[in-house]
């Protein structure tokens, strides 16, 4: 049996999911030869750590209490029974985290998995341990922060942070590895927006649209998170950061489907809702007919080519991939030389916290094919 030993930071929505996953994989992976073993959980606060990191880990039951207690919404050091672990708090925390690093890194494969929110892994990737992440901020603030945390490239995954699920990031480092020169890539990376796109075909307006998939939970909290087209620009960076440009956020060209006069720092989100969004309903619908009029249709992509990265609006053929594309679903198109008419395309759901927690457990079990 080879142990896996794992420490995960953050216990949102997409960590819990893992532990999850982790549980009920228990049998299938010790038909594979692999034990999972979770030797340290934190969130924003504090860190759990098992007494015997080097033998064992947190017992099933431990994991669901964890669990329950964080989505109650009550953090980490509220829990009563810790369970054979120590909690640690503060910088205590992040100590216990690079020193559980050093000792087990290199020797047995240890995972650090980053489902938190904070930029703070990159300290951990010298190590010499494994790091998965579904947390986007280590790879899209400094350049400098990236390119260390890739030059470990046997050690490190990120599949989840791109499409979640989707083998996007997988498919791209194939492709470079066998030479083929990528030239292009298009990709609809938001279910919100790939939603309020081919609801905008279908002749409703933008802002009942956008009202509706609210209600429907698609949205963020406040709809402009995703209507700003910030989240599309970040996974952006980070597919155009492996094709080996050093461009930063403030290289890439975002169009933001509302104006600036319509942000957070000038209307709530309740004024946007009943006052902003309606107005911006018209100049939408003119867009879309005059894509429509020319054979095509309007899509809300990120396109990266000629060492740039654009995000926003692009009218597209009706027949291409993402041109087909209806409802929520992820679509990427890759053209290289082996791929040039008839691009490589990955589609389906790429997003949520079941499929996102999938990618990570599916990362987990990749990397430690170099610690066989
Ligand atoms: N949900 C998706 O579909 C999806 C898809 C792709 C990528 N992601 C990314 O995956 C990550 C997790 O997403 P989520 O939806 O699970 O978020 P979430 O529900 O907000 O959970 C974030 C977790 O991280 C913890 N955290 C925040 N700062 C931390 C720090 N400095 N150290 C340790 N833990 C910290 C939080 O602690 P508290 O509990 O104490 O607040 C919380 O437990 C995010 O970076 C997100 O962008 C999510
Ligand atoms: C993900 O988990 C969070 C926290 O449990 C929850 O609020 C959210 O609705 C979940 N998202 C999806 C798409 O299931
Ligand atoms: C990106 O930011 C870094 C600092 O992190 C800076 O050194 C570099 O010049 C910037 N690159 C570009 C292309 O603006």
């Amino acid at each position: 049996m080879k142990s896996i030993p794992i420490i995960l930071l953050g216990c949102g929505g997409v960590g819990r999911q893992l532990l999850h996953h982790i549980i009920s994989c228990r049998s299938l992976h010790s038909k594979q030869g692999i034990i999972i073993r979770l030797v340290g959980v934190s969130d924003s606060s504090s860190l759990l750590v098992s007494d015997d990191i080097m033998l064992s880990g947190m017992r099933n039951e431990f994991l669901a209490e964890i669990c329950h207690v964080k989505s109650a919404g009550s953090p980490l050091k509220s829990l009563l029974n810790h369970g054979h672990c120590q909690l640690y708090t503060g910088q205590g925390a992040l100590e216990n985290i690079v020193s559980i690093a050093s000792s087990l890194g290199r020797s047995t494969g240890l995972a650090v998995v980053d489902c938190s929110a904070s930029a703070e892994t990159e300290q951990v990737s010298s190590l010499g341990c494994c790091v998965v992440l579904a947390n986007k901020k280590p790879l899209t603030c400094a350049i400098e922060d990236f390119e260390k945390l890739v030059s470990h490239f046997r050690r490190i995954r990120f599949e989840s942070t791109v499409g979640a699920g989707l083998p996007v990031i997988a498919s791209v480092t194939r492709v470079i590895s066998s030479g083929d020169p990528i030239s292009r890539i298009v990709g609809s990376l938001s279910g919100t927006l790939g939603y309020v796109m081919s609801e905008l075909e279908e002749g409703k307006a933008f802002s009942e649209i956008v009202r509706a998939a609210k209600s429907l939970g698609y949205t963020e909290p406040d709809p402009r998170d995703d209507l700003s087209g910030m989240d599309v620009a970040r996974k952006g960076l980070i597919l155009s950061r492996l094709l080996g440009w050093r461009i930063n956020l403030s290289d890439i060209k975002i169009e933001s489907l509302y104006p600036s006069e319509f942000g957070p720092d000038s209307m709530s989100t309740e004024d946007f809702l009943s006052k902003g969004l309606w107005q911006l309903d018209e100049k939408l619908k003119e867009r879309v007919a005059t894509a429509s009029s020319k054979g095509n249709v309007l899509r809300y992509v990120c396109v990266i080519e000629d060492s740039r990265c654009n995000v926003g609006l692009q009218e597209l053929p009706k027949d291409s991939a993402l041109g087909r594309l209806r409802g929520s679903d992820n679509v990427v198109e890759i053209y290289s030389r082996c791929y040039k008419n008839s691009p490589l395309v990955i589609q389906g759901a790429g997003a949520g916290n079941d499929t996102t927690a999938a990618g990570v457990l599916a990362d987990i079990i990749d990397l430690q094919d170099i610690f066989a």
